[in-house]
């Protein structure tokens, strides 16, 4: 007798109706869920009974879907991150929209591969590039790829950066054979400045290059890097017999918001022979604000550009993207074509976009059209003046800082990042370090706003990032409030 077939689809109309019904209610309760998040605790942990039952073993045997959406609603629904809630600001963290949920949900649903063939997702991903090029100024004929965040569009972005300047095949040679050794050719350096984000470092180091090969140059009071310091490492290295084969310019770096002077190193790596890629993680969205775009000027001379739109772009997790300039270098760094992969002038593999060859992975998701449905029902004009609201709240908060007698402003705050402390009259350092980071526990587990930390020149920082679309001014003043009620209440005097 053979085995009946079976499917993971619904049996029967009956399952049709009952998986429609409970879809309905996912989607009203989740939009229910957003609407609220202001009137929940930002974050609260897991608590011990809940991890209890996440951690037991696989379910062999079938649940009903809509007994699994209570156990959802139970253990896994009220402890999100709280990246959603008005007062997240901890690391650089978007917020998600209702719409680019629903948009996900879509195109989970189609669930195409937006690899490389002939269907609507790729003209789609194709058509977003096209828009985030053109807003973000580069020229024409700029092309690339959405990835899963920045440190993949760092990562992307470096590896063309080492193909592209290295003097040598390192495809067919290796890094091994290549670069290093007597006689060979030399070692290859890439630059960037200390405020760099370690994703820079992580793909330095796993495109064989080491760490010793990213050159970190100091930087000035601004927390840009030094050009003057970057031009005699340069020099330096190149008389030792380095090749610099690539400049990183920082917009918006992770600590402070600061951006290098873009053009400067833009002319530098022009000089050097060395390939010019920018990390704007997030700071590259200023440019989408004229007001702001002088911020980030520069930043369309660049060879490769990372950047995040589940960042500054309020989308949900994943997406980043890397735009590069040169198309034959993008492609001839990832390009593989074995048989089972050719493509042919009909048939669903022909006049697609080959994004498998524009970057690491081979299958990819719909990331394109939440960004699609977003830039056309809300308009670029809503994020672009959402990012500048984001810059004015941080100068508000910055002013409350500045204003206030037992608070210290630790950094310019240029952008969207605002690094301060509170402040005890004759207390050192290390005592002042203590007690902040005591101020910033108490005020994450309080559940009343979530900012995260950083070191600025041995001054520990509570450190404020603003990607976020649902603050208002008011829940700055709540948050200076309670980082002077908590630091009052530890230290009296
Ligand atoms: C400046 C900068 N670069 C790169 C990254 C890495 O991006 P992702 O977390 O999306 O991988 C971040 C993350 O905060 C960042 O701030």
């Amino acid at each position: 007798m053979t085995e009946p077939e079976t499917s993971l689809d619904p049996a029967d109309d009956r399952g049709w109706d009952e998986l429609r019904h409970l879809g309905h209610l996912m989607v009203d309760e989740m939009l229910e869920f957003l609407r609220t998040a202001r009137e929940r605790p930002v974050w609260r942990p897991v608590p011990a009974e809940v991890r209890k039952r996440l951690s037991g073993a696989a379910p062999r045997n079938p649940t009903p879907a809509a007994k699994v959406y209570e156990e959802f609603k139970r253990d896994v629904l009220p402890y999100p991150t709280g990246n959603i809630h008005p007062r997240f600001w901890g690391w650089v963290i978007g917020t998600g929209t209702p719409l680019a949920m629903l948009a996900d949900m879509l195109a989970s649903g189609m669930n195409p591969q937006v690899a490389e063939f002939d269907d609507s997702s790729a003209v789609v991903e194709n058509q977003v590039i096209g828009w985030l090029v053109e807003l973000l100024g580069l020229p024409a004929g700029t092309h690339g790829l959405l990835v899963s965040g920045g440190s993949m569009a760092n990562l992307v972005g470096l590896a063309v950066a080492r193909n592209a300047r290295a003097g040598f095949d390192v495809r067919e040679r290796g890094l091994q054979n290549g670069a290093g050794g007597e006689g060979a050719a030399p070692r290859l350096s890439v630059y960037a400045s200390t405020e760099t984000h370690s994703s820079v470092r992580k793909a330095v180091e796993l495109l064989g290059l080491g760490h010793d090969a990213l050159r970190a140059i100091p930087i000035a009071a601004d927390y840009t890097i030094d050009v003057a310091a970057l031009r005699e490492q340069l020099a330096a290295d190149k008389a030792a017999g380095w090749r610099p084969i690539c400049i990183v310019g920082n917009a918006g770096t992770v600590n402070t918001g600061a951006t290098d002077d873009l053009g400067a190193l833009a002319a530098l790596s022009r000089e050097a022979g060395a390939w010019f890629h920018v990390d704007g993680a997030f700071g590259a969205l200023a440019a989408l604000v004229p007001a702001l775009r002088p911020l980030v000027s520069g930043l369309e001379q660049a060879d490769s550009l990372a950047f995040d739109l589940h960042k500054w772009l309020y989308m949900p997790y994943e997406v980043g993207c890397t735009l590069v300039r040169d198309q034959t270098a993008h492609r001839a760094t990832f390009n593989v074509t074995p048989a089972y992969l050719a493509s042919f002038d009909r048939g669903i593999a022909a006049g697609g976009f080959p994004f498998a060859e524009r970057g690491v992975q081979l299958s990819r998701g719909f990331r394109a059209l939440k960004v699609w449905m977003s830039f056309k029902t809300h308009g670029v004009d809503a994020f672009a003046q959402l990012i500048h609201q984001n810059v004015r709240q941080a100068h508000y908060l910055a002013g409350l800082v500045t204003k206030h007698p037992r608070l210290e402003l630790l950094a310019p705050a240029p952008l969207n990042v605002v690094c301060f402390r509170f402040v005890v009259p004759r207390a050192d350092d290390a005592t002042l370090n203590a007690l902040n980071k005591e101020i910033l526990l108490r005020i994450q587990e309080s559940g009343v706003a979530i900012p995260s930390q950083t070191m600025l020149n041995g001054k520990f920082a509570i450190r404020v990032a603003i990607t976020n679309h649902r603050s208002r001014r008011e829940d700055f003043d709540l948050l200076v409030r309670a980082v002077v009620e908590t630091g009052t209440a530890l230290r009296s005097d």
